[in-house]
Parts: C-alpha cells; sequence; structure tokens
C-alpha cells in the first residue's frame, strides 16, 4: 500500500488507555475495511494479551525477533511471525524479549531506526500500522516515533497532563529535528472520561485551556465503561464484546475521525501536487 500510515499511540504516563485504543482504534479501521497491522511495542506484552494471545512468554517470534533480525542484517521471511486475529487485524506480539532487546539497541548502529527499517518491509500489505508504545520515553519509544508518521496521545481526563505532556512534546521535537523531520502530532484523545465528575469536567477544561491551541483535541471522549475494562481480558474488541455500549459507539466515532483527518491530508497532498 503506497499510502501506509503509521501511527504511534504514545504517553509516557501508565494506565490512560494506549493498549485499549489500540486496541479498538485498530479494529474499527478494519471494520471499515482497512487493512491493519498493529504493534505490540511494549515487553509488557498487554496488547497481545488484550488480543487473546495469553500466554505471550512461549510466543517464538516477537516484535524483539525481528528487530534482531534488523540489527543483524539477517534477511529472513518478513511475514514470518505476525499474528491474525479474527476479528481483521494483525499483530506482531512481544513479550519480555524486547526488554532486553531495548538494551541491546543501545549500543546498535542506527539504533533509532531499527523499528522503522522493519516496518518499512511490511508497510507494502497495510493501510495503517498501530503502534502501541510502552509507558516510557526510552529507546523502544523512540523508535515507535522514528517509524511513525504521527502521534495519537491518549491522556486520562482524570488529572492534568501538565508535565507529563511537556516532557512527551520535547521528546516530540527532538525526534523531529534528529530522526523523523515529518512526525505529526494528530490529537488528544481523552480516555476513560467520568462525565459525572466535576474533576473530569475541570480536568478536561484545563487541558483544553493548555493544549487545545496547539494540539487537536479530538471531538470523541472515551466514556470510563466497566465493559471497556473487563475487555482487555476476553481477547475481543469493544465492538465484538460490548457492540451498544457507549465505549463501543465512543472508539467507533473516534474510528472516523481518524479515518477523516487521513482523507482531508490526501485531499491536501493532491491539491499541492496540481
Ligand atoms: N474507557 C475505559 N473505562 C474503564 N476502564 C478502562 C477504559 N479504558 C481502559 N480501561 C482500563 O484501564 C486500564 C489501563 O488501560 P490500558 O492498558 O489501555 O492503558 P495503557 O496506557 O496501555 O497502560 P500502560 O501504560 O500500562 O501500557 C486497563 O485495566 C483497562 O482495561
Ligand atoms: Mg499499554
Amino acid at each position: 500500500m503506497p499510502n501506509c500510515k503509521t501511527i504511534a499511540i504514545c504517553n509516557q504516563k501508565g494506565g490512560v488507555g494506549k493498549t485499549t485504543t489500540t486496541m479498538n482504534l485498530g479494529i474499527g479501521l478494519a471494520k471499515q475495511g482497512k487493512k491493519v497491522l498493529l504493534v505490540d511495542c511494549d515487553p509488557q506484552g498487554d496488547l497481545t494479551t488484550c488480543l487473546g494471545w495469553q500466554r505471550v512468554d512461549e510466543i517464538p517470534v516477537t516484535l524483539a525477533t525481528k528487530m534482531h533480525e534488523i540489527i543483524r542484517d539477517d534477511s529472513t521471511d518478513v511475514k514470518s511471525g505476525i499474528l491474525h486475529h479474527d476479528e481483521g487485524v494483525d499483530l506482531i506480539p512481544s513479550n519480555t524479549d524486547l526488554e532486553a532487546l531495548e538494551m541491546y539497541l543501545v549500543t546498535a548502529m542506527s539504533r533509532e531506526n531499527i523499528l522503522k527499517n522493519y516496518l518499512n518491509k511490511v508497510k507494502p500489505n497495510y493501510d495503517y500500522i498501530l503502534i502501541d508504545c510502552r509507558p516510557s520515553l526510552g529507546m523502544l519509544t523512540l523508535n515507535a516515533l522514528t517509524a511513525a508518521d504521527s502521534v495519537v496521545i491518549p491522556v486520562q481526563a482524570q488529572y492534568l497532563p501538565a508535565r507529563a505532556m511537556t516532557q512527551l512534546l520535547r521528546t516530540v521535537s527532538k525526534v523531529k529535528a534528529h530522526t523523523n523531520p515529518n512526525l505529526a502530532i494528530d490529537g488528544i484523545l481523552l480516555t476513560i472520561v467520568d462525565n459525572r465528575t466535576n474533576l473530569a469536567k475541570s480536568t478536561m477544561d484545563a487541558i483544553r485551556e493548555n493544549f487545545g491551541s496547539v494540539i487537536r483535541i479530538y471531538k470523541s471522549k472515551i466514556p470510563v465503561a466497566v465493559k471497556a475494562a473487563e475487555v482487555s481480558s476476553k481477547g475481543k474488541s469493544i465492538y465484538a464484546y460490548e457492540p451498544n455500549s457507549k465505549a463501543a459507539m465512543a472508539y467507533a466515532d473516534f474510528t472516523k475521525e481518524v479515518l477523516a483527518s487521513g482523507r482531508q491530508k490526501e485531499r491536501l497532498r493532491s491539491a499541492d501536487a496540481r
């Protein structure tokens, strides 16, 4: 696919909904007919588990294997190791091997580009590649940001993320300066929103006030939902597990926003080319 878009789902703050968003955006895009690869870039392997592969440490080929092959310049079958989920997405899984790989990366040549070099090989098969980042700004996340066209930042609406956001934006600027000049921030997705509390409302207002002028905040907000929490242990998306829930509808709306912004950029590109 010449126009494959790679999106890193990134926030170094833990537990803000990165993995849940990667899974439900990915399956949402697949339901709209897109070919989607999900990349578990977290040694915790949560995305892999959420998609139903419970014994992550027994998976023989993982992202760590593929990145190791790139570092060693081995040319093996690029498609090997990619798993297929029955809701129509592919997955490159992860487990704790990725922790050792992250340390190994530190001394590798062109170390920020390893994931990008791997994804460039599989990209022709996909419309979207979504990378679920670990909650840190270390070498794996730098690889994700170097490989990505853009970043989606899930933010939990329960606290003001000022410090974490400043750090994240600084990291994005550094990546733009050194390894990926075209990296864009697509937007902030408000997650685990409890509309009943004043705290959530005032936090959302503060996020809009502090960041709304520089970063798009998606109209869709993901409500707090027991089902969204339960779904992580079922190996299914929220659409399959609880299709009529508010969280399923919110993720479907968010998917449409992501698709619409892709189409808008396409129009701008073709207008530029004329
Ligand atoms: N909308 C929601 N409502 C309620 N619980 C949710 C919702 N979204 C996610 N959760 C739950 O919150 C927890 C954190 O979500 P998730 O794992 O997606 O976050 P994360 O940012 O990937 O975490 P980490 O930083 O550890 O990778 C999980 O237990 C998940 O099931
Ligand atoms: Mg996660």
